[in-house]
Parts: structure tokens; C-alpha cells; sequence
């Protein structure tokens, strides 16, 4: 059989050789790897090293107009990839040329931040993770894979995967919170939805998981900063969705900006030699993040472009991206004895591999289809599911005597919708930085349904007598401007605030120092406060804030995050009790920065507080150590209970499933859904095991008056751990079981397991 293959291989190489010119789509093999080994076999060491290059469009650039020297770079076969180009036409040039003016014919692959959305923008990643709704977050991730794929890109850089403890970093907003069991969850959905079930298909993307590793544990919060964590809290905290993306088949990763214990990602030999390609055993290719081969130079850690291309390529890293550090220096890297050529030729295998497996070979303008662009982009139906799905991510933290839903003959009859988010038109509000497939200069407000434009009309015609009034939050604002909100919440009956954070300020290189409601926001809610009328704040956040005033003195308070395009009907969806809200946090919200970070499954320390002020116990003088909104929180305009939890015995030996069930009661007037969570803790492991663990999730929905049992199995994996030997072991002994509604408020039993 063996001898077969080598005799196709050799074939196949003799027509390469003798036949036309080279194009290894006139190949007839079917075999991925036959293919891009006769093509291999015809390319010069320049042109590998142009497969390695992939090199940035309009979006760092400002135009969207092919530039000569990129079309004179792909012409020469300098370029393998292009990444943010928007433009259609321009692609197709670029591929043309790629195709039919270089030596050998490699097509392009053209890269993009597809993060919330590519034309029609859904909520923010945060935000769908708090929807707990795989379904939901899988499907957004088709949709826009759909547009990306008809809009001639051929892979995205996300999965953002990144656990993070940190709400003043960035770009928390683009990953699914604090937790390595809901991240894995959300990881493996979006690969599915991004990637579907073929590759080569004209409307799936090749994913690409990032950032490898330890990114969102950046010291400070503060973007690119230094990561330092034991190899114990790496591969329990961070490494678990990345795994699950990788086994979801993700087919490439994005090195991390970040060192990690001193070693820059891009170059670090134990994550991706030792880890990735060696314990997973993944096959996919590795890209670089913007440059970040050659910031190892910057962060000190490499000499030159040649040290810096040699360490990179030595690590595992395939793809240059943006930096043109292997431009510069792989060459003399092998020259000088620093790399192999068979280092280079798995690098280069790898990209080809990725080409022909997205078809681009079979046919280079599969996803370049003018047709299905007009066909695809922007369909109705994809904004009637971003208003599903942003109504499904927004999380209700107070609603204090069910002030919420605002429904018909209620005894307010005014209402006063105020706040700088109440009709904002600028800044990307609603949205984020990452909206890039709108283009920047195309970017049109008018697709964005603003709160006052959605809830007015959808108030008025429940009775309610309506008015709006911005409010102008930047240092030109004066106190006129909040003489309005004033002058608004003393006509009215019941206010809704709309406050938050810019959609600008959400996003890469976008970290605070203060969580507080941004540009002295708090104080619009404390005038209008002290008027006495019941305030709804909504909120549009991408990281947790901090917001103690609200929390103490306003009854009801919703999380709306950066709902996308449907933000106001999604809201008025949600106000006036059309969708109730079953949204849940996926990270804590402190009561303060101090606080921070503060995460659910922290371990519990010698001395844990039981409440503020008490002495020799690991807390502060000055504020309690518990969360203002816990993990996994969040109300409904339902009420359930949960009630009779059981576990099948008391003891199970290792290799037994233990089955625990719960029954839940919806004790509402209305039908709603609600997330049931399960928690574990390891009372007695070799080393100190976290307060809780999120082992099991199950969102469920229940009709008034309705109970439902839920039951959840766990096995020996999901009681297992990462010891500090790197072994992934369980231990037997005392464990303790949770189920309930987020991760404070729970019912518990415990058992045993045992030899
Ligand atoms: C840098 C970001 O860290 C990364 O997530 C993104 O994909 C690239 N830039 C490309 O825009």
C-alpha cells in the first residue's frame, strides 16, 4: 500500500515536472497531502518564505485602493495571506493576480476579524456568552461566516478564547468571561458555526483560536503586559477551551502578544511544540498575532530579525503576520544554521494545507462570487435573529418590587428615557471597535436600531406618553445638560437611564484604570435619583463596571452589554416584557476596583472572611470581598425555585457516573427560561481545590406554574484535575455537589468517591 502511494507520489511529481506550468490544482489527486507535497517540490526558498507572509490591507492603512506595491509583491510571490481587506473588487485583483501572474499559482488567503458579526453586527462575544445559549452562539457565528465567506474572506481570526479575571482589560468584551468550563462550551460552538462541516465549503471560514496563551491574565489588565502563572493555573484556567477548540477541529491558532514565565508566546517551545502539537497532537497552523514575532525583539527576548525568525520558527509558529520578520530574516536564519529546511517546509506545508483545504486551489474565487455577495450580505433574517439573540444576552440584576416589564395600564403613564445611550449616533455606540467588516469609513449609524428609536413607538403604543433626552458626557458638557435630565425626571412617572461605555472604547488596546460608569456618569443617575421617581438603569457595558450607587439606591438595573444592530428593539423587547430575560453573568461584577480580580472559583485560602471587618481573615479594611453580581447571575421575570436535589448514592468508585437531579419551579406568572448551573468542589485533593467549579449548565425553559427535573451526570474527568506535575488525575474522597440558579445562591449535597 505503502509503495503504491510513494509510486502516486512520484507520478504525480513526474507530471508537475514535465506538464504545464505547475499549477497544483491541475493535480488529480485527491489526497490533501500528495498535493501539497508535488507542490513543495516546485517552489524556490523565496517563495516559501512568501507563503509565510501575510501582510495587512485598508483597515491599517485608511484606503481601499490596491496598492501597486502589494499587487507587485504578490506578483513575485512575496505574499501568502492578506489580512483586513474590505474591499470586494480589490480581492478579486489580488487573487488574479495570485493565480494567474505568479510562477506557480498559489492562490491567496484572505484573514479578518469577524468578531461580532461581519455586516450584520450581533451582540458583543461577552455578551453571548452570557446567553448561556449555544444554539445562539453557534448560529451568530454562521451568520457571520455566511457574509464574511460571500464577501471573499476566507478565515477569521476568532475564536477569542481567552478566560479572563480582569474587567479592565479591553478586550474582555471579546471572549466568554472568567470560566474554563463555559469558555470551552462557547469555544467549541463558535468553531462549529464558524467552520461548519466542511471547510471547502463557499460559506464556511477556517477559525482561528486565539490568543495562545494566557492573554487575558496580562498583569494590570493592561494589553501586551507580561503573564506570569504557575504551569497548575495554566492548564486549568486557561488552556481548557483552547483544547476544546482545537478537538472542535478548529484549523489554526494566533500566537498570544504576551511572554509567558519569560517566554514570548510566539516563540515559547512548551506551548506550542510540548503542548500543542505534542499533547493535543493538533495538525492545524500556527499564525503570529500583529508583529509579534518581531516584538520578541521588543520584549528582549531575541537579538534581530534573524534570532527573532529562527526562535519562531523553532517554537512552531508557521505565519508572519504583519511584521514581515521572516521576511527579513528566515532566510538568514537558514543560511546561518539556525533553522532547517524541513523546519521551513512543514511551515510552508501547513499554509498550503489550509489553502487546499478551504478549496482555494480547486477553484481560487469560490468565496469571490459577486452574485452570492449581493445574495448574502445584510439578509433580513439575520437581523431578526440579532434581535433574538441580543434580547437572549441581556442580564436583569435589579428589579426590585417587579418594577419590570413595563406592560400595558401600568399606573406610570410618563415616562422619561434619558443618558448619553439614550439615541447615540456616533462612536460605534452599541457596538465596539471590532465592527470592522462595516468598514471605517463606510461605518452608517443608521443601521443601528438606537433604544429611543425602538422603545418610543414600542411604549407609545401601550399608552405611555414618552420623551427622550440625551445627555452630552464629554469635557465640553456643561451643567445645562443635566438641567435637562432634570427638567425630564420631574415631568415623568418612571425613567429609563441608558448609560455605559462607548462602543468605541471596547476592544483591543482599550483598558481603563477605573471601572466606574465612564465620564462621571454616576452622577447623572444621583441627580435624577434624588427626584424620587423609580429609575431603570440599562447599561451598555462590554466589561464589568462598577456601579454601587445604582445597586444601592435604584430599583431596577439591566445589563444590555453592546447589543449589535437590533439594540433598541432587543431592549424594547425586553422592557416591555416580550422576551423575559434569561441572560447570566459569564464574569463577576465587583462592588469596587480594589476588588479586582475577583473571580467565582477562587481557592479558599486559611483564613476565608465571613464578613467585612472581621480580624486575621484575608480580606480588606475597607470594603467586603464579596462580588456586587456573582457569576452566573441574573433574574427573570420569572421566579424559580429549586427544591428536592438528589444524588442516585452517597459513594461512587472512579469509574462510575454520578447523577445528581434538581427539581426546578417556575413560581412566576409567565413562562421563562432559566439557566440551571452545577457546581462542584473537591473537598480533599492532593492540593487546594477551588471554592466552586462549573461542571454542568443546562438552560431550560418552564411555563408558569410548571417544574421541571434536570439531571446531571458527572464522570471521573469532570472530578479530575492538573496537579503541579502536569498530571490530570482525580483523587478520591470528599466531594461537594451545587445546582442553583448562579454561583452563590445554590443547593448542595456531598459524596464520596472512592478506589
Ligand atoms: C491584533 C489582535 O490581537 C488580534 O486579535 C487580531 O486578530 C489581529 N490584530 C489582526 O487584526
Amino acid at each position: 500500500m505503502t509503495n503504491k502511494i510513494a509510486q502516486f507520489v512520484a507520478l504525480v511529481a513526474l507530471f508537475i515536472q514535465c506538464g504545464t506550468s505547475v499549477y497544483a490544482q491541475k493535480t488529480s489527486a485527491k489526497n490533501i497531502d500528495t498535493r501539497v507535497a508535488a507542490l513543495l517540490a516546485k517552489m524556490t526558498l523565496e517563495e516559501k518564505i512568501g507563503q509565510l507572509n501575510q501582510v495587512p490591507g485598508d483597515i491599517s492603512t485608511g484606503t481601499d485602493v490596491a496598492k501597486d506595491d502589494l499587487l507587485t509583491q504578490i506578483r513575485s510571490g512575496k505574499i501568502g495571506s492578506l489580512l483586513s481587506h474590505t474591499n470586494f473588487q480589490n480581492k478579486i485583483t489580488m487573487q488574479r493576480v495570485a493565480v494567474s501572474e505568479t510562477r506557480l499559482g498559489i492562490p491567496l488567503i484572505f484573514g479578518f476579524d469577524v468578531i461580532h458579526g461581519y455586516k450584520t453586527i450581533f451582540p458583543i462575544p461577552l455578551a453571548q456568552a452570557a446567553s448561556w445559549d449555544m444554539g445562539i452562539v453557534e448560529k451568530i457565528e454562521r451568520i457571520a461566516a455566511e457574509e464574511a465567506s460571500a464577501d471573499g474572506q476566507n478565515w477569521t481570526f476568532a475564536p477569542m478564547v481567552d478566560v479572563s479575571r480582569e474587567p479592565r482589560w479591553g478586550r474582555v468584551m471579546e471572549g466568554a468571561g472568567e470560566d474554563p468550563f463555559l469558555g470551552s462550551r462557547v469555544a467549541e460552538a463558535r468553531v462549529r458555526g464558524i467552520q461548519g462541516n466542511d471547510l471547502a465549503a463557499n460559506n464556511t471560514l477556517a477559525a482561528c483560536v486565539k490568543h495562545y496563551a494566557g492573554y487575558g491574565f496580562s498583569e494590570g489588565g493592561r494589553d501586551y503586559n507580561t503573564v506570569d502563572m504557575s504551569e497548575q493555573r495554566l492548564r486549568e484556567m486557561v488552556l481548557p477551551p483552547f483544547k476544546a477548540a482545537a478537538d472542535a477541529g478548529a484549523a489554526t491558532f494566533m500566537n498570544a502578544f504576551n511572554t509567558l514565565n519569560g517566554v514570548p508566546a510566539s516563540m515559547n517551545k512548551f506551548l506550542l511544540e510540548n503542548i500543542l502539537r505534542g499533547e493535543w497532537m493538533w495538525k492545524g497552523m500556527v499564525v503570529s498575532d500583529w508583529n509579534s514575532f518581531g516584538e520578541t525583539i521588543v520584549h528582549g527576548a531575541a537579538a534581530d530579525d534573524v534570532d527573532a525568525s529562527a526562535k519562531c520558527l523553532n517554537a512552531g509558529s508557521d505565519m508572519d503576520m504583519a511584521g514581515g520578520t521572516f521576511q527579513r530574516g528566515l532566510k538568514r536564519a537558514l543560511e546561518s544554521g539556525r533553522v532547517t529546511q524541513a523546519q521551513i517546509d512543514e511551515a510552508v506545508k501547513r499554509v498550503l494545507h489550509l489553502k487546499f483545504a478551504l478549496g482555494l486551489f480547486d477553484d481560487p474565487f469560490r468565496y469571490l462570487d459577486p452574485k452570492r455577495r449581493n445574495e448574502t450580505l445584510e439578509k433580513p433574517d439575520y437581523r431578526t435573529f440579532a434581535r433574538e439573540a441580543a434580547a437572549k444576552s441581556m442580564v436583569l440584576l435589579k428589579n426590585d418590587g417587579g418594577l419590570l416589564p413595563l406592560t400595558e395600564g401600568s399606573r406610570f403613564k410618563k415616562i422619561a428615557i434619558i443618558g448619553p445611550y439614550a439615541d447615540s449616533k456616533g462612536n460605534k455606540d452599541y457596538m465596539s471597535f471590532w465592527t470592522l467588516g462595516l468598514g471605517m469609513r463606510e461605518y452608517d449609524s443608521t443601521k443601528v436600531v438606537r433604544p429611543a428609536q425602538a422603545l418610543k413607538p414600542a411604549l407609545e403604543a401601550m399608552g405611555y406618553q414618552v420623551t427622550i433626552t440625551e445627555i452630552c458626557i464629554d469635557a465640553m458638557c456643561t451643567e445645562k445638560d443635566y438641567s435637562a435630565a432634570i427638567n425630564a425626571t420631574r415631568e415623568a412617572d418612571l425613567v429609563i437611564a441608558c448609560l455605559g461605555e462607548r462602543g468605541l472604547d471596547c476592544g483591543e488596546s482599550r483598558c481603563v484604570s477605573s471601572l466606574n460608569l465612564p465620564r462621571d456618569q454616576e452622577r447623572i443617575l444621583s441627580i435624577t435619583g434624588r427626584l424620587n421617581k423609580p429609575i431603570v438603569a440599562v447599561l451598555f457595558n462590554s466589561r464589568p463596571l462598577v456601579f454601587d450607587w445604582a445597586t444601592q439606591n435604584i430599583p431596577a438595573i439591566l445589563v444590555a452589554w453592546q447589543p449589535g444592530f437590533e439594540t433598541g428593539n432587543a431592549l424594547a423587547d425586553v422592557l416591555t416584557g416580550k422576551v423575559n430575560p434569561s441572560g447570566k453573568l459569564p464574569v463577576t461584577f465587583p462592588k469596587n476596583l480594589g476588588q479586582v480580580p475577583l473571580y467565582y472559583n477562587h481557592l479558599n485560602t486559611g483564613r476565608p472572611q465571613q464578613q467585612q471587618g472581621q480580624m486575621w481573615t484575608s480580606g480588606y479594611l475597607d470594603s467586603p470581598v464579596t462580588p456586587a453580581y456573582p457569576f452566573g447571575f441574573g433574574l427573570s421575570y420569572s421566579q424559580f425555585n429549586y427544591s428536592n436535589m438528589k444524588l442516585t448514592k452517597p459513594q461512587y468508585k472512579m469509574n462510575e457516573t454520578i447523577e445528581v437531579s434538581i427539581t426546578v419551579t417556575n413560581s412566576g406568572k409567565v413562562a421563562g427560561e432559566e439557566v440551571v448551573q452545577l457546581y462542584i468542589r473537591d473537598i480533599s485533593a492532593d492540593i487546594a481545590r477551588p471554592v466552586k467549579e462549573l461542571k454542568g449548565f443546562e438552560k431550560i425553559n418552564i411555563g408558569a406554574g410548571e417544574s421541571r427535573v434536570v439531571t446531571f451526570r458527572l464522570t471521573e474527568k469532570d472530578l479530575s484535575y492538573w496537579n503541579n506535575e502536569a498530571k490530570f488525575k482525580a483523587d478520591p474522597g470528599k466531594f461537594k455537589v451545587f445546582i442553583g440558579g448562579n454561583s452563590r445562591d445554590v443547593n448542595e449535597l456531598d459524596f464520596e468517591l472512592i478506589k
